[in-house]
């Protein structure tokens, strides 16, 4: 079965070909040539996965999923959230998303955090949302030089490292991208082997 993975980011697209038996031959956006930006406007997560799905599926008319994910801090009522990409501006830098992170939370204890990722599913006509969260807590100094994003100063409650000091094959054990991409999959080895 053919389906469309709403990115053109390639890594994302090579993790989910290694998590899926050959039964899913999965394309990307870039084997569609296409290399816009599929609009996200939504107010949530969920929102922005099912907008790009859509997109893909009402262009192409093709079985798609799309995921968008969010680092959603509690004294700061879930923000960044779905603007984690562009917290400090439009160009989408992480060490100043980073840097305004951690200026809001100066001082404050409560420091308990999550990345959550949702991914759309459109199947024969049908949509469906898959969900990874990983409970952490935002650090007050950045620390380790992997990873990207906000990986400096998350630190998840299941390990004593930040995600950025972790080898990726430890934060893949845990990712919140992982579970949900997890659930997908075994949604969808389930599915190949229903037809
Ligand atoms: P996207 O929906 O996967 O593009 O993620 C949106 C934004 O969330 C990214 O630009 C990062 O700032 C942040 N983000 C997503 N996943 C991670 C992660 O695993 N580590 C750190 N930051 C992340």
């Amino acid at each position: 079965m053919e389906l469309i993975f709403a990115t053109n980011n390639q890594h994302k697209a090579l993790e989910i070909k290694s998590l899926l038996g050959k039964s899913m031959n999965i394309k990307s956006l870039s084997d569609l040539n296409f290399t816009d930006e599929i609009p996200e406007t939504g107010k949530t997560l969920e929102e922005n996965a099912l907008q790009k799905a859509r997109f893909v599926h009402q262009r192409w008319g093709k079985n798609c999923f799309a995921d968008d994910t969010g680092l959603e801090v509690d004294t700061l009522n879930g923000a960044p959230g779905v603007l984690s990409a562009r917290y400090a501006g439009e160009e989408k830098n992480s060490a100043a998303n980073i840097r305004k992170l951690l200026k809001k939370l100066e001082g404050q204890n409560n420091r308990k955090a999550r990345f959550r990722t949702v991914i759309a599913l459109i199947i024969d006509e049908k949509e469906m949302l898959f969900e990874g969260v990983v409970e952490g807590r935002i650090l007050e100094n950045p620390k380790g030089k992997d990873g990207f994003g906000y990986d400096p100063v998350f630190k998840p409650n299941e390990a004593d490292l930040s995600f950025a000091q972790m080898p990726l094959a430890e934060k893949n054990l845990i990712s919140h991208r992982a579970r949900a991409m997890k659930k997908l999959t075994d949604f969808l080895n389930n599915y190949a082997e229903d037809l």
